[in-house]
């Protein structure tokens, strides 16, 4: 009996010190303790040791671009490192250029703060936000496009500029087990402060799902922004807009923050689609011409039908501009939508003599 009483004391000492031990070694090993961020050899601040940098710099309410939600997959959330850091690591080597890798440029969200950092991000990065929207408005513009219009709470408000985006936080839902976020263009004017206007078109991905098959009027968004160095840019040479789908909305939002501003530049905003049906937010644009004497709308369809009983212009877009477009005389670009469209208008402007520093896109699938 005395032998099996010392077995179970040995045994229960044995585990108790394990116990012990092991937590120690949390204390000791895992615990970094706190660790100083220095960014832009400005602003300090303190975290806890052995998280990510981007989600320390979340914690601080600091927003590094990121669509994978911090899986590695993105390659979004680069971040320069001054000093600290480490190795880079090989998830994030698929991601870094030989120039990144120069500069000590790093994946934010495989980097773990285990000693002081030093890094250096471009100071907008400061003036993102996240904000909590509720759905006021969510309807159907073509069959693929859905137009949902965003409240925030009393009291609360964004600024952007014309042209630029945010991303959306999509929740975990029926068809999704992983949260993600999904860059969105803002249509409405930036003089609407308490609301936002997004064009949603259907891909068949996570958040288009998540928007065309179960988002609802009253429903909750999480939002961060805004992004992007798409935005108007004052001057007075002409404007020449064009953009396929969804691209209509930055646009929209540069032409409405023209009319506000009674910014009487001129400008043509050539826009394709594929038949009638395809053509949305119409009525306005057509107030926008009236509104803005020197701008011109050109609708092109690619593919009208009999019931299209169309009369305007019928190709791409890209050949609608070429046939419009005298000289580039004096005039700057502003581009939005599929990356090969957005390239063949670029090369097309560049042969005619535009310089790159003229040309504005936004390329989106
Ligand atoms: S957040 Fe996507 S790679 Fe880092």
């Amino acid at each position: 009996m005395d032998r099996v009483f010392n077995t179970v004391l040995i045994i229960s000492s044995i585990s108790a010190t394990l116990a012990l031990l092991l937590s120690i070694a949390n204390k000791t090993i895992a615990n970094y303790g706190n660790k100083k961020i220095t960014i832009n050899d400005d602003k300090e601040y303190i975290v806890d040791g052995g998280d990510s940098l981007l989600s320390s710099l979340i914690e601080n309410e600091i927003f590094i671009p990121s669509a994978c939600g911090g899986k590695g997959s993105c390659g979004y959330c680069k971040v320069k490192v001054d000093s600290g850091g480490g190795q880079t690591l090989p998830t994030e080597l698929g991601y870094l250029t030989n120039e990144d890798r120069e500069e000590g440029v790093r994946l934010s969200c495989q980097l773990k703060v285990k000693e002081d950092l030093s890094i250096s991000i471009p100071e907008e990065l400061f003036n993102l936000k996240q904000y909590e929207y509720t759905v006021n408005f969510i309807k159907d513009v073509t069959s693929k496009i859905k137009y949902l219009s965003l409240n925030l709470p009393e009291g609360k408000e964004i600024e952007f500029k014309p042209g630029q985006y945010i991303q959306i936080l999509v929740p975990q839902y029926k068809e999704n087990d992983e949260e993600i976020y999904r860059a969105y263009s803002i249509a409405s004017s930036p003089a609407s402060k308490n609301y936002i206007e997004l064009f949603i078109g259907y891909t068949g991905g996570i958040c288009t799902t998540y928007i065309h098959k179960y988002l609802n009027a009253k429903d909750k968004v999480s939002i961060i922004g805004p992004f992007g160095d798409f935005y108007y840019r004052d001057g007075s040479s002409e404007m020449i807009m064009v953009a396929i789908g969804t691209g209509l909305a930055p646009i929209l939002s540069i032409l409405r923050y023209m009319k506000e501003h009674k910014i009487d530049r001129k400008a043509t905003f050539y826009f394709g689609a594929r038949t009638r049906d395809d053509l949305y937010a119409l009525e306005e644009i057509n107030e926008l011409e009236r509104a803005l004497p020197n701008f011109t709308f050109v609708p092109t369809l690619s593919r009208p039908t009999e019931k299209c009983d169309w009369t305007g212009d019928v190709g791409r877009v890209t050949n609608c501009l070429e046939k419009y477009l005298n000289n580039i005389e004096d005039k700057e670009a502003y581009l939005c939508g599929s990356p090969r469209m957005i390239d063949s208008v670029v090369d097309m402007l560049k042969e005619r003599g535009m310089g790159e520093e003229q040309i504005y896109y936004d390329k989106f699938e």
